[in-house]
């Protein structure tokens, strides 16, 4: 069965926020705002549009979905 995680890249993250704020259910962050993967990132299959959402608005293009 298809798993999707989703990751933030750590190194290009900014902390816009953005993933946070449009998918509280995937996203964390962290002391200083930086965005990061709740988790392990395993995205259920509901919240499938919303990892794509916050992928598509990270300015700095740091959010990957994974499919497994
Ligand atoms: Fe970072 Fe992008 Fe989220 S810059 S805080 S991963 S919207």
């Amino acid at each position: 069965m298809k798993v999707l995680r989703v990751r933030v890249d750590r190194e290009r993250c900014q902390g816009h926020a953005r993933c946070f704020a449009l998918a509280p259910e995937l996203f964390e962050l962290d002391q200083w705002g930086n965005g990061r993967e709740r988790g392990d990132g395993a995205v259920p299959a509901p919240l499938e549009q919303k990892a794509r959402l916050a992928q598509a608005n990270c300015p700095e293009l740091a959010i990957t979905i994974i499919e497994e």
